[in-house]
């Protein structure tokens, strides 16, 4: 049983936001946790679906240790932003070193779930701060989540049945291009690159999450380009409107960073969208991926 016999974790959690995001503090991230405080943690987890580890001094082992709890770490696909010693590492930054980037630089610029274009997407993200941008003392470069079960939940009745059983394609590659044609800080992509990077993935319009069995909205601005099997005019007007059903200030919760923070979130539970208001300073960040499951 995660939970002691009054019902207490063995933490403390602070809710954050109206329908998710909690701070779990009173826990020590560097050692190992053990199996009744793991599944204490999985279970907050399922519940906020963000949360949110204030003050850990994490090296990327113990980092990447923790995070392989929750299943098997993936490699994201642009490995030149990955940690040469540590490969399930991957590093998002604006810092330039001798001239070159040393992360992306333009992560989470549209709403997204993490590697949604992969088969097996993205279950839990976990994203270290090292470096936080800050201006008259206020900290810039803040990540914002929004429910997408909270929004399935919240879809008139007829809705909901006109989207059962529909199936959308995720694009890494349609992705890359809008981004570089964007904010010019990635490279156009010729053919014999685009034939490195996966290939497009289909998954349900809406999806079932594989802890808690809600319905979530699984299609999102930046990887979703066609719903299946309708005409394109009203894919479009569908996408459209989930897109911006999903992402309503109602349903979000945003994150204000602190360096040494650790938060986590479910990518079937919420969508996210980073914040690029900082530059000239510095934003420094360092991400570990879980596998999830073949969505349904
Ligand atoms: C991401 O989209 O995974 C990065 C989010 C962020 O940098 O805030």
């Amino acid at each position: 049983m995660p939970r002691d016999e009054i019902g207490a974790t063995p933490f403390a959690v602070q809710p954050q936001g109206k329908l998710i995001g909690a701070e779990i503090s009173q826990i020590d991230l560097t050692q190992p946790l053990p199996d009744s405080v793991f599944d204490a943690v999985s279970e907050t987890f399922d519940q906020y679906s963000v949360v949110v580890f204030r003050d850990q001094d994490l090296t990327g082992e113990q980092r990447i240790a923790f995070s392989k709890r929750f299943g098997p770490l993936q490699i994201n696909v642009r490995s030149e932003f990955n940690n040469p010693r540590h490969p399930e590492i991957y590093t998002v930054s604006n810092i330039l070193k001798d001239g070159k980037p040393i992360g992306s630089q333009d992560a989470g610029r549209y709403w997204h779930s993490d590697l949604c274009y992969l088969e097996k997407p993205t279950k839990a993200s976990m994203l270290y701060a090292i470096e936080v941008p800050r201006r008259e003392g206020a900290s810039l470069g803040d990540t914002v989540f929004a429910s997408a079960r909270a929004a399935y939940d919240d879809l008139p009745q007829d809705m909901k049945q006109r989207l059962e059983g529909l199936r959308a394609v995720n694009s890494y590659n349609a992705m890359f291009d809008r981004k570089a044609a964007q904010f010019g800080v990635r490279p156009k992509l010729n053919d014999e690159a685009k034939s490195k990077y996966p290939k497009d993935a289909i998954h349900p319009v809406i999806r079932t999450h594989p802890n808690t069995g809600e319905k979530c909205i699984y299609v999102c601005e930046g990887y979703t380009t066609q719903i299946l099997d309708i005409p394109e005019a009203e894919s479009r007007e569908l996408l459209e409107f989930l897109f911006a059903h999903v992402t309503q200030p109602k349903y979000q919760y945003r994150h204000s960073w602190r360096k040494a923070d650790l938060l986590m979130w479910d990518n079937c539970a919420v969508q996210h969208l980073a914040s690029f208001d900082y530059a000239p300073l510095h934003r420094h960040m360092e991400r570990t991926t879980v596998e999830g499951s073949v969505p349904y």
